[in-house]
């Protein structure tokens, strides 16, 4: 029997690439966190909070979460496909430019060069060449696919092509502008449509960024590194169909209680509620495939990465709902509270899953043991602790900034200023720095493990 030779140098330079993306955003993150407490810290233009907090958002959405999905994605296509890379010169193209791209764009929003649009904040010239790399991606993924010699499409592929589908309209649509130089052009939108198609964008995004290639990550390495195949495959398909369609319908929830039209809002918020039944669809079948295993809870240092990681999936995507409700929304909209449910989300839920995936896959392609176990172990509790603090202090200090923006004396005035609200929540802002510091010890163990991993020489590598 032929046995297959798979192209993994793209895997590991994806891989390479989303760590050192992981550390620059998390590095901005940890420095917005203290300029929000020592506002002497913003001593630089380029390093001001409004320029850096894109540069946190864009690495890690960009240059962390896509480095990190194409890694997987190169990996799970060969081997679900049980072929070769179609085309490995074109996907060591797209991991040149996908660098370039993000580099230019981190350095155009250090230099103050912003859309203003969140999450699409990359001129023109930017966005080109972030469409030429998804290009490239889209042929490699389908040439790949259209050889396969594995006739069954595991869920994971369709997920990835529904992220690969996706992604490019989007971007394409929300980013339309007038070029007046290269770095600068206006947007074609105006007034609410501009918001509307913003959200539809933005939340989009997330779906299919921070959730979709996410849970293929979950579905593939889930079973490959419990031993177990996944509990139901029909489940994880009939959850696939609903949640691609209910996602698209929900990007308004945003824009509650704006003057975005009333009705257009109350789809959103009622697309959001459904979304409810396919996301706990995953979170099932995610349990279920553990049923009679969950001593691997203890045994097994990587299963553990995604029960936790699908865990904080099940908790935010009741959470995201129920904010969003007009009455809820009205109150948390504006607080720290988001800014808890972003970050179980991105800390908790995605940045876990990718850990065990890598940690995963990497011994695999560099054909050796992970450097060490007891590294991945101390940073799945460094990663555990420093993302629980962090949430738990902002869904705090949300509750508390949204009771004091919103509390009224007898007369009828506001009860507190804005300054009031900044003091009151200094305690939490110490905590979230300090968890940042500790989250961030643990990407640095994961870091020196992976890059252990490559160098180390097969017979160094401890007893795993
Ligand atoms: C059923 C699923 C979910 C629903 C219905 C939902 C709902 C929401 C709502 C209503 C908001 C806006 C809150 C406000 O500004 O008042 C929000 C914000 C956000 N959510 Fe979720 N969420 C869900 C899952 C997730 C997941 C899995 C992630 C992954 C990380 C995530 C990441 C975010 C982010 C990054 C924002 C902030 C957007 C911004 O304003 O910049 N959400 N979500
Ligand atoms: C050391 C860990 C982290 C720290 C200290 C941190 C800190 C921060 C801070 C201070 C903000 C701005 C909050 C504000 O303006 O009120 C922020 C926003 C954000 N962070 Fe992080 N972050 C961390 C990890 C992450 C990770 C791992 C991701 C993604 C993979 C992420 C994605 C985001 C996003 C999408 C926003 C924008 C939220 C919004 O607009 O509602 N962060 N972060």
């Amino acid at each position: 029997m032929n046995k297959t030779i798979y192209h993994d140098a793209v895997v590991r330079g994806f891989t390479l690439s989303a760590l050192f993306w992981l550390l620059a955003g998390l590095v901005s993150g940890i420095w917005l966190s203290l300029e929000l407490l020592y506002p002497g810290l913003n001593f630089a233009p380029w390093i001001a909070y409004g320029r850096l907090r894109v540069v946190h958002t864009a690495s890690l959405t960009f240059g962390f979460g896509l480095g990190s999905i194409f890694a997987t994605a190169y990996y799970l296509l060969q081997r679900l496909t049980r072929t070769t890379l179609a085309l490995p010169r074109l996907a060591t193209g797209h991991l040149l430019l996908f660098n370039v791209t993000i580099a230019a764009g981190i350095i155009t929003l250090m230099g103050g060069m912003n859309t203003t649009k969140e999450y699409a904040e990359f001129e023109w010239p930017i966005d080109l060449l972030f469409l030429c790399f998804w290009l490239m991606f889209t042929v490699n993924l389908f040439a790949t696919l259209i050889g396969r010699q594995e006739r069954q499409m595991y869920v994971s592929l369709w997920y990835l092509i529904a992220m690969t589908v996706t992604i490019a309209p989007l971007y394409f649509v929300n980013n339309l502008a007038i070029p007046l130089t290269p770095f600068k052009s206006y947007g074609i939108y105006a007034g609410t449509v501009d918001a509307d198609v913003q959200w539809w964008y933005g939340h989009n995004l997330i779906g299919f960024i921070y959730t979709m290639p996410i849970l293929a990550m979950f579905y593939y390495f889930l079973p490959k590194s419990a031993g177990i195949p996944i509990y139901s495959h029909r489940l994880s398909i009939v959850a696939f169909w609903s949640l691609i369609f209910t996602y698209l319908w929900t990007g308004a929830h945003h824009l509650i209680l704006t003057p975005l039209p009333e009705w257009i809002q109350t789809v959103a918020i009622a697309f959001s509620i459904l979304l409810i039944a396919p996301s706990w669809g995953v979170v099932v079948n995610g349990y279920l495939t553990l049923r009679g295993n969950w001593e691997q809870m203890y045994s097994n240092h990587i299963v553990r990465y995604f029960i936790f990681g699908i865990t904080f999936y099940g908790l935010q995507t009741i959470q995201g709902p129920l904010q969003g409700i007009r009455t809820a929304n009205a109150f948390f909209h504006y607080t720290d509270w988001v800014i808890g449910h972003v970050h179980m989300g991105t800390m908790g839920w995605v940045t876990m899953v990718v850990s065990g995936s890598f940690l995963s896959m990497v011994p695999n392609i560099s054909g050796k043991k992970l450097h060490s176990v007891r590294l991945a172990d101390l940073q799945f509790w460094l990663m555990l602790t420093g993302q629980l603090i962090l949430t738990i202090s902002m869904w705090i200090s949300g509750i508390l900034q949204g009771s004091m923006l919103k509390a009224i004396t007898p007369d009828g005035s506001l009860s507190y200023a804005f300054l009031d609200t900044m003091a009151a929540l200094t305690p939490l802002y110490l905590l979230r720095a300090a968890s940042g510091v500790i989250y961030f010890i643990g990407i640095l163990l994961f870091c020196w493990n992976i890059i252990r991993t490559f160098t180390d020489k097969p017979e160094e590598g401890p007893p795993a």
